[in-house]
């Protein structure tokens, strides 16, 4: 199995490496990564050198280079997590989301059928359904729901699931598309809620929280989904969604104590500051489908997975504190520095 996983280089996408490498000995993996602020060649750095595994850096929406690339590596498999992926960003540029999530997904899917892979498989995310009220409980995101779209992001990945499922009905590209609750989990990049709390708590800064925080998501950890994309790659229909999500759903609150507690930080650090505009209300995804269909279940609970998580980045400080003082601080000033006042 040749796999070429763009976006390699990001929080998932390496997480996704790490696992195929380790659970498939057989399989060849040739990372596509342009390295944007998100994508960090130090989370790789223990596998560079493993025999199965090259690094290619280039941009999903270069077309040359990408047909370049296919041509030379004929790979049989693509796994798309290349993207920009952070709501904030998107509302403050937009330009560059639909360029990266949806072109780059056109020119990834124009060279899998130019060298004929057998397998396209979208990196999708639940926030592509739009959200669910905090008082329906009962109610949950199900694969044949309409898309609809809060953000710039969200929109921008919404379009990307219809252009590859026309790419599979038009021209019978083999597809497949997963589409995940909130993930949290080693190397992931400190503008998320779950490291960026951590990293303040642990240098007693301010914990900015959006609103009254009560908006809710749906965390899984990152092991579970790419063992969940892992099956969708052996067993999944071709041209079928699958959800991914484990039922966890917290408020943003909850996740921010919970933090602070395993921590032993004071909750005065918790700092109420402008909500984010359009804020979605409730993921929650309805993982009926791939359960029954592929046997998955998720094998970490938030507990385990949230220790794991803190204890990682208690361990590797280099390595989101080499982030935090680079260019990420101008980005941080700005978000941070002046436009959330306490409410
Ligand atoms: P990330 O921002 O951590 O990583 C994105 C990676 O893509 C980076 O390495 C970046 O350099 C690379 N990239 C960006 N633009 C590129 C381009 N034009 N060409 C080549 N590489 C480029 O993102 P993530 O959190 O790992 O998310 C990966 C995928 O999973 C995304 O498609 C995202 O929509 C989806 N997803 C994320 C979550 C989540 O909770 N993080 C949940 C569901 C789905
Ligand atoms: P985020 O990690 O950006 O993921 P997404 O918006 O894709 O769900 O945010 C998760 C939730 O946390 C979301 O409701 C916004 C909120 N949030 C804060 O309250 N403060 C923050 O500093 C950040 C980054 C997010």
């Amino acid at each position: 199995m040749k796999i070429i996983v763009t976006g390699a280089a990001g929080f998932i996408g390496s997480n996704f490496t790490f696992y195929m490498l380790e659970n498939h000995p057989d399989a060849e993996i040739i990372a596509v990564d342009s390295l944007t602020y998100a994508g960090n060649l130090a989370t790789l750095e223990l596998i560079m050198e493993h025999p199965n595994f090259r690094f290619i850096r280039a941009d999903i929406t270069d077309r040359d280079a990408i047909r370049k690339i296919f041509r030379e590596e004929e790979p049989d498999t693509v796994v798309n997590f290349a993207a920009e992926s952070h709501v904030d960003r998107s509302i403050e540029d937009p330009g560059i989301f639909l360029r990266t999530n949806i072109i780059g997904t056109q020119v990834l899917m124009d060279a899998s059928r130019e060298t004929g892979v057998a397998r396209f498989h979208q990196v999708g995310t639940d926030e592509v359904y739009g959200d669910l009220p905090l008082d329906r409980p009962d109610l949950f995101f199900t694969e044949d729901m309409p898309l609809t779209a809060s953000s710039p992001y969200s929109a921008s990945k919404a379009s990307a699931d219809l252009l590859v499922m026309a790419y599979h009905r038009t021209y019978g590209l083999p597809v497949t598309i997963s589409r995940c609750s909130n993930n949290y989990g080693p190397y992931q990049f400190p503008e998320k809620l779950i490291p960026l709390m951590i990293a303040n708590a642990l240098e007693d800064k301010p914990l900015p929280v959006y609103g009254t925080g009560e908006n809710v998501r749906d965390w899984l950890y990152v092991e579970d989904h790419c063992r969940a994309i892992d099956l969708v790659l052996q067993k999944g229909r071709e041209g079928e969604v699958y959800n991914i999500g484990g039922h966890n759903e917290r408020s943003n609150l909850s996740i921010v104590r919970t933090i602070l507690q395993i921590l032993g930080k004071p909750e005065s650090l918790i700092t109420y500051v402008s909500d984010r505009k359009g804020h979605d209300l409730r993921y929650a995804i309805d993982p009926e489908k791939i359960s029954r269909e592929l046997g998955w279940e998720p094998e970490t609970m938030f507990d385990e997975g949230i220790r794991k998580t803190i204890e990682w980045y208690l361990e590797h400080r280099s390595w989101w504190e080499n982030i935090l003082s680079g260019d990420y601080m101008n980005y941080y000033q700005k978000m941070y520095g002046e436009i959330h006042q306490e409410l």
